[in-house]
């Protein structure tokens, strides 16, 4: 899974691909190459690592043309080495590709008959052989990538380069997104649009199975038969978002402290107080068309299935429609009941995601309809959609979800409300209250914010640990799992997240008097019982960091550590908690020195199964 970008015009190839790079980085940064073509030759670098490597190569080992591909890596079939690293070439072409090809063992063998020789563990290498194979009978390479495409199995996005044709650039993709930029007759290929707007933003999205060919400063779309394609442009009209840490450390705390601000925006203009309801027009669902549904389905992956965990608490309690939430990569492929009576709801902070993409055509497939819950504007889900309530968090690149989560918490929240009121489960007046717990919440997460100095002491504390355990009831047992996936992802502590009733069940043999116990207690229905798990914990001499409630002082009495944060109702206490959580996780990997915005074997985005 991976970043391609393309580019074929009158300027300097190089800088603009590697700008497009460093915006796909969220996609993995396991390594990067560039090829360029200039007077008919080709030429590579490429270095294991992040860009920044290749950065440093270039610096060292220039180079020229108006042509070029590039390629950011999350490594799926081979180490990430810089024999792995793309771009690849087989003979005469070079390709850079996004995706898997899943009979690529096979196609090695036929072209290892026929005296092709492998230099990498990849499944994309085989992709340039095959190119060049089919150049052996065929015309041009336009025909030779459309013979060789055609049997290959799986997902790709590619930009192909071939020095036999130095003026000829094809771009093609088959379940991983494309789009391409024009500018008169300059030409840009990437894997998303952040990744070239700062060039133009006249964009032509690609779809399965069609084919760019750019020559001579003109394109052409075609399918791989070899039929024209009339594919119009679109202008997007949002600006691109620039990545700047602001005076931090690194992106990751400047998004915890962004979170305020991100939570103000989602709600923005969204609030109805006089009806105690919300504006939700993106979802192009009135009232009648919201209560047709029988029962709403929540798919996403990684921080946002968490995201849609907790949401279920929410629309059950709420809105009383059963809610199923899914794990994508599972929901894709166990034929799910899904029928026109479902409302399906793909939540993901990049819109990118494979599997989540994946599961969203699969219940349209079955008649769903489908909202999204995303935060890159026009990424592929919400295009996809039938209506989305973006989060509006803004650029989020710590690769550790931060700000993006807590806003779709938020997204979810104004969900609730507008279904709640839509079918008379929530009255005005609770509606007003809810909107009023709202309006109260960013100025809580600012004091939340304030806990950081006492979580990192507590890091300090438990620095040594290998393992920790997470314990929540009802929507803090989402919030549980979102904490524990949080620490994982940037300390690399083993960490888990549990109902707390279901300690006993299991959990409860792994406590000693080295492992954090981090217990959710916010002051809501299940305090009393949760307190009791404390004691389960606290009697077999486990070590408890108590989070409860601002005026709590019965729960963290027995506690090694208590974090007080304020109580926004059970609803929205959630919001605090994850942000305490998120201290917690970033304190333990700075203390142990990990890179916190990019942790290693991970990626933003995941767009491969
Ligand atoms: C990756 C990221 C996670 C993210 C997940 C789903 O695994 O590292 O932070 O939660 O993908 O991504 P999405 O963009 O769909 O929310």
């Amino acid at each position: 899974m991976c970043g391609i970008v393309g580019y074929m015009g009158n300027q300097d190839a190089t800088p603009v691909i590697m700008n497009g790079l460093r915006m796909l980085e969220y996609r993995g940064y396991d390594s990067a190459g560039i090829c360029t073509m200039d007077s008919g030759e080709v030429e590579i670098r490429r270095s294991s690592g992040k860009l920044v490597n290749l950065e440093r190569l270039l610096k060292e080992q220039p180079l020229y043309g108006n042509i070029g591909i590039g390629h950011t890596r999350w490594a799926t079939h081979g180490k990430p080495t810089v024999a792995n690293a793309h771009p690849h070439k087989g003979g005469s072409v070079v390709v850079v590709h996004n995706g898997i090809i899943e009979n690529y063992l096979l196609l090695k063998d036929e072209l290892s008959n026929k005296g092709h020789k492998f230099l990498s563990e990849t499944d994309s290498e085989i992709i340039s052989h095959l190119i060049d194979e089919k150049l052996k009978s065929t015309t041009s390479l336009e025909e030779a990538v459309q013979q060789a495409l055609k049997e290959l199995q799986g997902a790709y996005a590619l930009c192909i380069l071939c020095h036999k044709d130095n003026k000829t650039m094809i771009a093609a993709k088959s379940g991983s997104p494309m789009v391409v930029g024009i500018k008169g007759n300059e030409f840009f290929v990437a894997s998303d649009m952040p990744a070239i707007i700062s060039n133009t933003r006249e964009m032509v999205i690609m779809e399965d199975g069609e084919m760019a060919v750019f020559r001579n400063g003109e394109v052409k779309f075609c399918t791989l038969d070899g039929e024209d394609i009339n594919k119009t442009s679109r202008i997007v009209d949002w600006s691109p978002l620039k990545a700047e840490k602001n005076g931090y450390p690194n992106f990751m705390l400047k998004e915890i402290n962004e979170q305020p601000q991100a939570i103000r925006n989602v709600v923005a203009g969204r609030l109805r107080e006089d009806k105690g309801d919300v504006f939700l027009e993106e979802l192009g669902l009135n009232n009648s068309g919201l209560n047709a549904f029988e029962r709403l389905c929540l798919v996403a992956c990684g921080t946002s299935w968490h995201a849609a965990m907790a949401g279920k608490y929410l629309i059950e309690e709420h809105c009383r429609i059963p809610v199923d939430v899914e794990i994508a990569s599972e929901f894709r492929y166990r034929n799910p009941l899904i029928s026109e009576k479902t409302l399906l709801i793909a939540i993901s902070q990049s819109g990118e995601t494979a599997d989540t993409l994946a599961a969203l055509r699969e219940a349209r497939s079955k008649n769903a309809h489908i909202v999204s819950i995303c935060n890159v504007v026009d990424s592929s889900i919400p295009r996809e959609s039938d209506g989305v309530i973006y989060t509006r968090a803004g650029l989020e690149i710590g690769v550790a979800s931060t700000k993006a989560f807590t806003t779709q918490l938020v997204a979810l929240y104004l969900l609730t409300i507008r279904l709640g009121r839509a079918n008379g489960a929530i009255d005005l007046k609770k509606g007003q209250e809810m909107l009023a717990a709202l309006n109260k919440l960013p100025a809580q997460v600012e004091k939340t914010l304030e806990l950081d100095s006492q979580i990192e002491e507590i890091a300090c504390e438990y620095l040594t640990s290998w393992d920790a355990i997470y314990l929540g009831r009802g929507i803090s047992y989402a919030i549980a799992l979102e904490g524990a996936l949080k620490l994982k992802e940037i300390s690399y502590i083993h960490a888990d997240g549990y109902p707390a009733g279901e300690m006993k069940h299991g959990p409860i043999a792994l406590i000693d008097r080295e492992m954090p116990v981090f217990i959710l207690a916010p002051n809501d229905r299940h305090i009393v019982k949760v307190r009791s798990n404390m004691e389960e914990v606290i009697t077999r001499g486990g070590k408890v960091v108590a989070l409860c409630s601002e005026g709590d002082n019965e729960t963290g009495k027995r506690a090694e550590f208590t974090l007080q944060i304020p109580w926004a109702g059970e609803a929205l206490s959630p919001v605090l908690f994850t942000v305490a959580l998120q201290l917690i996780a970033y304190n333990f990997a700075i203390l142990k020195g990990k890179d916190v915005d990019q942790p290693r074997n991970l990626a933003k985005s995941v767009t491969v199964e």
